[in-house]
């Protein structure tokens, strides 16, 4: 992208697709361990990745865009980060006891890279026409990162809501669980 060579570092719009960046090049390399332990090391780092970039958007970038870009697109970037927040909450409160930690993470790369394409050809060519000083913007977006890795992730209503759920399993997980012993059995019993 154009932006990626003209922009400087500091530029908001450089942080946001340098993040951009950043968490598709963790899914290539998810897409690529061979092991559980790699996929594991890796979904924990984009995890942290993912929830900081989503923190700077909601708090700074996405407020300061929001009127220009227009209520539509930025309504669905709100349900798209939500969606993404419910499956990282998810992903939190199971480890690799749950048979269906590497399909889960796989979607919530897919919802993210749509969402990423989205922002980038939606949401950022607009939020380009805006009038405001894009290195003040920049500044406040790495401060946050900064304090958020030092000072550690606020909780948010998604981890709440799976919580609430009391680690009671994804309905369609559990079904296929259970259609798979019962097919088991079925086998052993003829
Ligand atoms: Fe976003
Ligand atoms: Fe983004």
């Amino acid at each position: 992208m154009l932006e990626r060579l003209t922009l400087p570092d500091t530029h908001a719009i450089s942080i946001i697709l340098k993040d951009h960046d950043t968490v598709k090049a963790l899914f290539d390399r998810f897409e690529a361990a061979r092991t559980a332990t790699q996929r594991d090391k890796i979904i924990e780092e984009a995890l942290t990745e993912l929830k900081i970039h989503a923190i700077i958007e909601e708090e700074i970038f996405y407020p300061a865009i929001r009127r220009k870009v227009g209520k539509d697109i930025m309504n669905e970037a709100d349900e798209e980060h939500h969606v993404a927040r419910v499956l990282i909450a998810e992903l939190d409160a199971t480890g690799r006891q749950n048979d269906h930690r590497d399909a889960k993470f796989k979607v919530l790369s897919e919802n993210v890279r749509h969402h990423i394409k989205e922002e980038e050809n939606e949401v950022i060519p607009k939020a380009k026409a805006l009038d405001i000083d894009f290195e003040a913007l920049g500044s406040e977006l790495l401060e946050r990162k900064e304090e958020l890795k030092e000072n550690g992730i606020p909780s948010d209503s998604e981890h709440a809501m799976v919580a609430k759920a009391k680690g009671r399993r994804d309905t369609p997980a559990a079904a296929a669980r259970k259609s798979g012993t019962k097919s088991d059995h079925g086998r052993r019993a003829h």
